[in-house]
């Protein structure tokens, strides 16, 4: 027979393989019952171990921590981490002055443009919020005022507590950064507080 004489159902059968043959076929497939490799058989006698021992430590014990515990435990420590920064950061206002490093303003100042600017105006000429250019202050003028109302808020006055939304650092940036918007007077300021006209109140821009 030649290998064109051949069709796919044609079966070498080797010497010594006749009495491993099992007895049923299939469109011309035959099987030999060969003995599994050694190694795969202790992968699964392994598995199963490993599978009964993950059941025991996980589920019916106990001892092991799923992973939605894990990511509680791990929040509470993170929480916890945030906390104590927070704390440190409000002992040390007082103490804080505004940075001159050129990255630290670059930070604040961007800060400032995605969310402080709706309010504030990109130039810091003010919006529904004061202007932060002139030497007038509601909160008061210093650095750790500043620090203090960003961190704080005044919510019934609509400007948000910035605590619970910016770590530190980036508080301080952006802190730092309207620090050197002081007299930088851009043109069509929203007016002073204290110099606000007390006639009869004008629909404002956002009614
Ligand atoms: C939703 C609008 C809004 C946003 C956003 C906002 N502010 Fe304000 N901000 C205000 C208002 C309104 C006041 C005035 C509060 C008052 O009258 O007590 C204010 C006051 C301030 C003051 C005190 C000004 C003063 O005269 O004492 C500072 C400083 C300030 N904001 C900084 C920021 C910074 C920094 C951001 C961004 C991280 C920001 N604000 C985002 C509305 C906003």
């Amino acid at each position: 027979m030649t290998n064109d004489d051949r069709t796919n159902t044609d079966v070498t059968i080797l010497s010594g393989e006749e009495e491993l043959l099992l007895g049923h076929e299939a469109d011309g497939i035959k099987e030999l019952d060969n003995n599994l490799p050694r190694w795969w058989v202790w992968l699964f006698y392994f598995s199963i171990a490993f599978a009964a021992f993950y059941l025991c430590y996980y589920h019916v014990i106990g001892i092991g921590k799923l992973s939605a515990e894990e990511y509680q435990e791990e929040m509470k420590q993170g929480e916890k981490l945030k906390a104590a920064a927070a704390e440190k950061f409000q002992a040390e206002l007082d103490t804080l002055e505004p940075s001159s490093d050129e990255i630290i303003i670059a930070q604040g100042s961007q800060t400032f443009v995605n969310l402080c600017a709706p309010c504030h105006r990109n130039d810091g000429g003010g919006l529904v919020g004061p202007n932060l250019c002139d030497d007038y202050w509601i909160h008061g003028a210093s650095f750790s005022e500043n620090l203090r109302i960003i961190i704080d808020g005044n919510p019934v006055k609509g400007m948000i507590a910035w605590k619970d939304m910016l770590p530190p650092k980036e508080i301080y940036a952006v802190a730092s950064y309207i620090y050197t918007l002081r007299g930088t007077n851009p043109p069509n300021p929203k007016p002073r507080e204290d110099q606000q006209s007390t006639g009869p109140e004008e629909p404002s821009d956002f009614e």
